[in-house]
């Protein structure tokens, strides 16, 4: 028998960018769009287009540029904002505006501070608002998880008989258990006499980490929606991970009536790329897309993979997209070959002069690297396109460091702030502390250092280091990144690039809140 359709709702670039630091440009939602829609992800929700006019900007570029996935954006349930992501998703070639309100009686009575009534009357009215501009109207009851279930059934009625097509179940504070959340979905659809008329979906939150069994749960029980993000990115503890849901359906279908259009090849390649420009490092041991998730270490199992693969391994390497790494240009690839690799991987420069540029930065690189892939690209890439963000003060301009076994290191540098080049030295516990030291001795933000972490970009000794540096200051945190065969040079350009971050001040607006 036909196996039903389980949409994939990709929420990476919203709430994935409501993760501390994790914030994305315009032309970062591109690439990682355009790795969406090659992945064969249903519907992008692209941002919360009402929470800065660069939101809007991103969210209408990626509602322009993208064919094939339906795009969406985010609202509150008022006028404002609903008809900014309506003027926001327009130009897609298929829109989806999903709007929300909050149900459970802790967060009528302390956030909205209303009554049940007139949260109805609202959702209600914000469907009608979205009906405006699109049939593809999407609503959340927010905090569903600890929302009386009778309410729920009377609000979501209501919005369903408004035209709402899909209604979303959020487990908003990751609080429910996977019986009781897919309980939860089975008696929503029992107990609403027009439920049949909406595709049910649902959005978990991990804090207990349950998320993905939530998820699924609800799929056991009817749900033929998820919303998810790749490497599980999200507010606090992240939403349910893309990569997990999408293959634990598919490598249990003995056990799910349903399956996605999801292409798994292109899901490595998706969280490299998502983890490369927030900042967001993947750990070791994470499902499907860690670098250890395929790695045997015991004897005894190395020895039955040799014999019989399947003694060991649930699902291949090769299905998820971990293939050996993609010799894809090298010192003597021309400009011609360098823009059409760009292409195949989903990146699209706006001008000659932006190709020019990345194409002697891409030629500086090969230098210092023989083998150039697809994962030096997109650093590349996201290099130069935060080296371009407008308001940004301070630059790299050169740097020496020493280290010696019995000395103190020391580090050396010349910034450029605002085009003036100002130079710095200072000693450290090792030669990044030292750099770290030298661009405060000059900058004095006084921001505290949350995160540094270092990942090793390709394999070989000879691998560009990607540096992220999370940096805190008078409760806004940042993050920044930098890349270079040499991790202290990599480290420097990630501390500016955060220091730029944090002096740019860039305020957007949480959709929750
Ligand atoms: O977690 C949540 O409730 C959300 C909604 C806006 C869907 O992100
Ligand atoms: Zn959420």
């Amino acid at each position: 028998m036909a196996k039903e359709k389980l949409i994939i709702f990709d929420t990476t670039m919203r709430d994935g960018e409501q993760s501390p630091g994790a914030s994305m440009t315009k032309d970062d939602k591109l690439r990682i769009a355009r790795q969406l829609e090659r992945m064969r992800v249903d519907i992008i929700e692209a941002g919360f287009p009402a929470a800065s006019d660069g939101d809007f900007e991103s969210v209408q570029a990626v509602a322009r540029a993208i064919k094939d996935s339906t795009i969406c954006g985010l609202a509150r349930a008022n006028e404002k904002d609903v008809r900014r992501c309506g003027d926001a998703v327009r130009v897609a070639a298929q829109p989806r505006i999903h709007t929300f309100i909050a149900t459970s009686p802790i967060h009528m009575e302390k956030k909205l501070r209303m009554e049940p009534s007139q949260v109805i009357d609202q959702a209600v009215r914000a469907i009608k608002w979205a009906r405006e501009y699109t049939d593809n109207v999407e609503f959340s009851p927010e905090d569903a998880g600890r929302s009386d279930l009778d309410f729920l059934c009377r609000i979501l009625e209501q919005v369903i008989k408004a035209g709402a097509r899909t209604i979303n179940v959020p487990d908003t504070v990751g609080y429910t258990l996977p019986d009781q959340f897919g309980r939860l979905i089975r008696n929503l659809r029992e107990r609403i006499p027009n439920s049949d008329q909406a595709i049910w979906s649902v959005h978990c939150h991990n804090d207990l980490g349950l998320a993905v069994a939530n998820s699924l749960a609800a799929v056991q029980n009817g749900a033929r929606q998820v919303e998810c993000t790749i490497n599980g990115l999200g507010e606090r503890a992240g939403n349910a991970s893309l990569e997990e849901v999408v293959m634990a359906v598919r490598t249990r279908q003995d056990v799910f009536d349903c399956d996605t259009d999801i292409d798994a090849t292109q899901i490595v390649p998706a969280s490299k790329l998502v983890s490369g420009i927030t900042g967001y490092p993947v750990q070791p041991n994470k499902a499907i897309v860690g670098a250890n998730a395929f790695a045997h270490e015991s004897g005894i199992h190395q020895d039955g993979v040799l014999k019989h693969r399947e003694t060991y391994e649930i699902m291949s390497a090769e299905s998820v997209g971990w293939t050996n790494n993609r010799l894809t240009l090298g010192k003597l690839s021309g400009r011609n070959a360098f823009k059409t690799r760009l292409h195949e991987i989903g990146v699209e420069l706006e001008s000659e002069e932006a190709l020019n540029a990345a194409f002697k930065r891409f030629k500086e690189l090969a230098d210092k690297k023989r083998e150039i892939f697809d994962e030096d690209l997109h650093a590349l890439i996201t290099e130069e396109n935060l080296e371009h963000l407008e308001n940004e003060r301070y630059s790299l301009v050169s740097l020496t460091a020493h280290s010696e076994t019995g000395e103190q290191p020391y580090a050396r540098l010349i910034m450029s702030d605002g085009g003036k080049e100002r130079p710095s030295e200072a000693q450290g516990s090792g030669p990044v502390d030292a750099a770290f030291k030298a661009i405060e001795a000059l900058v004095h933000s006084g921001a505290e250092l949350l995160l540094y972490s270092v990942n090793a970009i390709t394999t070989g000794t000879d691998a560009q280091g990607e540096v992220t540096v999370r940096l805190s200051k008078g409760g806004r945190i940042v993050n920044g990144q930098g890349a270079d065969t040499d991790i202290v040079v990599a480290s420097a350009k990630a501390y500016i690039n955060a220091l730029n971050r944090l002096f740019a001040g860039i305020e957007r607006l949480n959709p929750q809140l």
